[in-house]
């Protein structure tokens, strides 16, 4: 029986999983579509927020030729905005892809060794580069792009966006082990920031849980397991941030809509520290 066959609870599981205010931030509407006007600044390469609300607030910016003003929202889609009477371009070029990372594919541009690259699974031109990355045998939702404004936000050590996995794990699982994952976990690189955690079902052979995470340490899920007692099997990310993609076939990419890039980027400036925001 080969791997695709074999009957798998993770992949039934990632199929009907939820986790609502994922999938709520994904589908609710966006203020249709408007957002304060600082963030679409400061997206578009006019500094911090900050800044960008000094520009705002010193009569510097309009909208469809109108002075805005400040708490004002925008739709960076159908409206035109100009600082000092020069429109804001949205930076040209960037492209953004949500890949479903198959298992035994190294998330690295090159690898020594001459195993599969998740960059060779996505168009080459332009370059992109993976935003964080999974294991080689971790599956699930991986980003690419060449918007490094965007991958620094995404990825700083202890203020990411929340990452959502689903482990298959061996035997049952005990409700200490679920609390100790809630509590965090001591590891050798420290104690992990507590996770929201849940068990997706439960056998005495083997079970599914959902996890999601802030941090980007090296292997950290499966080390979180580990250290609860839990051997994990398969481990999915079904969540990344706002993202999420149930119908995304593993191997298989595609390009992020505008909303959800600038969905994307508001769910990580939520998260970022100070020092990880764009300061040009
Ligand atoms: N945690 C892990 O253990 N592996 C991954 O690939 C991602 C998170």
């Amino acid at each position: 029986m080969t791997r695709s066959q074999t009957p798998n609870l993770v992949t039934d599981l990632a199929m009907t999983a939820t986790t609502p205010d994922r999938a709520d931030a994904q589908t609710r509407p966006d203020d249709e579509g408007r957002e304060r006007i600082q963030k679409v600044l400061a997206r578009a390469g006019f500094g911090s927020r900050r800044a960008c609300e000094q520009l705002i607030a010193t009569g510097r910016v309009t909208v469809d030729g109108a002075l805005a003003h400040l708490g004002d929202r925008a739709d960076p889609d159908h409206q035109r905005l100009a600082v000092d009477g020069v429109p804001v371009i949205t930076r040209p070029g960037l492209v953004y892809y949500l890949l479903n990372k198959p298992p035994q594919v190294v998330t690295t541009a090159q690898d020594p060794e001459g195993r599969p690259t998740v960059v060779e699974l996505v168009p080459r031109e332009p370059r992109v580069f993976p935003v964080g990355r999974l294991d080689f045998e971790t599956e699930g939702l991986l980003l690419l792009t060449n918007d490094g404004e965007l991958a620094q936000l995404l990825t700083h050590p202890r203020h990411g966006v929340g990452k959502t996995y689903l482990a298959e794990v061996t035997g049952a699982v005990e409700p200490g082990a679920i609390r100790a994952l809630r509590e965090g976990v001591d590891l050798d690189d420290g104690r992990t920031a507590p996770a929201r955690v849940h068990v997706v079902q439960s056998g005495p052979d083997r079970s599914a849980i959902e996890l999601t995470i802030h941090e980007g340490r090296n292997r950290q899920v499966r080390r979180m397991c580990a250290a609860v007692g839990l051997t994990v099997r398969r481990l999915v990310r079904t969540h990344l941030g706002s993202l999420h993609d149930s119908r995304l076939a593993p191997g298989t990419w595609r390009a992020l809509a505008p909303a959800e890039v600038r969905t994307l980027y508001r769910c990580a400036l939520e998260t970022a520290p100070d020092d990880a925001r764009p300061s040009h």
